[in-house]
Formats: C-alpha cells, sequence, structure tokens
C-alpha cells in the first residue's frame, strides 16, 4: 500500500454562467468541500464563453495531479455542446459519473462504473440506510434525463427491482404510478404527485427541484419538489422532503466519489 497520509483530495469545480440555481448548487459543493478537508478549486466562465474555454478548463484539470475529481455543473449554457465537453473529461476523474463509458458500464450487466452519479447513488444510500427492500420490490422513476431518470433506473435495476420509467408520454402514469412500492420522482414538476398518484405505505423519493421566486428567502426564490409532501405523507411510508432530503445526499456522494478516486491514486 501507497503511503497516502497528508495527501489531500482534490476537487475541481467548473461553473459555466449565471444560473441562480447552478450557482447556488456549486457554492454548497464547496462548502462542503471546505468542511470535509476536500480541496476545492473552481473555474468560472462567462455566459457567452466559446466551447474551446471550457474544453480548455476541462483539460487543464484532467493534467493536474492535485485534482481528483472534475465536475461540470449542468445543465450548459444552450450554444455549448454538453456531450463533446463530457466526452474529454478524464474517466478517472469523472466523480459525477456523467462521461458515457461510465454510464455505459452501468448500464451493463457485470461491468462497473468507476464512478456513480452522485444523486442517483443519494437515493440508493437513502433507500439502503431507511432498511427499504427493493430486491423484488415494485419501482417507478418518473423522468429520463442524463442525470437522475436514467441512472437511478440502472441502479435499482442492479438492485434487482422492477422497474418502470415514466416521462412526460407516458399514457396512465398515476396508474403505473400508484403500483410502486418505490416512486423516484425527478420531473421538475412542482406538486405533480398527489396522494391519489400513490400505493399505500409506499416510499417516495423527491428529486424534484423547481425554483419559485421567493423574496422572504435569503436568494429571493426558493426551491420546491415533484411531491405534495403533506398529502404524499398521509399515503405512503416515508416521504423525503425538498429541500434537505436528496440534495444533501447528492453533496455526501460528491464528497465520497472524489474521496474514493484520490484513494485509486494514493493507494
Ligand atoms: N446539475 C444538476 N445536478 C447535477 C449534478 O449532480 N452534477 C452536475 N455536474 N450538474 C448537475
Amino acid at each position: 500500500m501507497k503511503e497516502c497520509i497528508g495527501k489531500v483530495p482534490g476537487l475541481a469545480v467548473i461553473l459555466v454562467g449565471d444560473r441562480r440555481d447552478s450557482q447556488t448548487y456549486v457554492r454548497n459543493k464547496i462548502k462542503a468541500c471546505e468542511e470535509a478537508g476536500i480541496k476545492s478549486v473552481m473555474a468560472e466562465l462567462p455566459n457567452y464563453c466559446a466551447e474551446d474555454d471550457v474544453m480548455t478548463a476541462v483539460l487543464k484539470f484532467n493534467e493536474d495531479p492535485s485534482v481528483h475529481g472534475v465536475l461540470v455543473q449542468l445543465p450548459l449554457p444552450e450554444h455549448l455542446d454538453e456531450e463533446k465537453i463530457l466526452n474529454v473529461l478524464s474517466l478517472e476523474k469523472d466523480v459525477d459519473g456523467f462521461h458515457p463509458v461510465n454510464m455505459g458500464n452501468l448500464a451493463m450487466r457485470g461491468r462497473e462504473p468507476l464512478f456513480i452519479p452522485c444523486t442517483p447513488k443519494g437515493c440508493l444510500e437513502l433507500l439502503i440506510r431507511s432498511g427499504v427492500e427493493i430486491a423484488g420490490k415494485k419501482a417507478v422513476v418518473i423522468g429520463r434525463s442524463n442525470i437522475v431518470g436514467l441512472p437511478i433506473s440502472l441502479l435499482l435495476q442492479r438492485h434487482h427491482a422492477t422497474v418502470s420509467i415514466v416521462h412526460a408520454c407516458t399514457k396512465n402514469p398515476e396508474q403505473i404510478t400508484r403500483e410502486a412500492d418505490i416512486v423516484v420522482t425527478a420531473a421538475g414538476v412542482p406538486n405533480l404527485i398527489r396522494s391519489s398518484w400513490l400505493k399505500q405505505g409506499s416510499v417516495v423519493i423527491d428529486v424534484g427541484t423547481c425554483p419559485i421566486e421567493d423574496p422572504s428567502s435569503e436568494f429571493g426564490y426558493r426551491l420546491v419538489g415533484d411531491v405534495c409532501y403533506e398529502e404524499a405523507l398521509r399515503v405512503a411510508s416515508a416521504v423525503t422532503p425538498v429541500p434537505g432530503g436528496v440534495g444533501p445526499m447528492t453533496i455526501a456522494m460528491l464528497l465520497c466519489n472524489t474521496l474514493d478516486s484520490a484513494k485509486r491514486v494514493y493507494g
């Protein structure tokens, strides 16, 4: 085993543009790094920057031996090609797990990704640590984004759930969701999930984050989830709140992935 005492894990964060929600997420990630003793570096680029500027920042962090994780906060401004940028990210530093090779390995049986995307990994951790049985259960995932819907559905399958994916074109989404033992929703539609959508005793994980104006809050807005929380509590056996549910788990998993990456380097 190589000597790793005194070595510090490092995370690089690239933020492009001025989206308030992305700024909040990034601020929270950097703060969590400070609290955990992980060194963080940040590259902030303006909304109108060129694709090459983002690529250059990624490549610089790829080469930096003090950086073990590189994260490009999504979504990127529309003129930038997200796929092209994520493709150049070093596979060994892809702590978000968004590189197509990591995602492909997550999808394929018998293969192991180097990193599992943080929000799905956090959802799974919540289920496991809360003693929720997954194997053989019916799970419904609402939304099919690359960041949450797709990887959480793959992860639940890996844990032997029977998984259905509900999306904007699904007919009778309410009926399908009502059959689920586990519901993971990431639609970004406030109050989409009413009590009538839920089976008695189900477990509901709300990954929805929709910013709504709120002059009384510190940043002028607050985040709301997909689930009608009070209603859902009357039917489900457990419901995660927004904020304070999955969000902190995403950050915790990012720290875990960064630490794992540093351990691979230092032994
Ligand atoms: N945007 C929303 N969630 C995430 C995330 O987990 N990672 C990154 N990089 N961008 C995001």
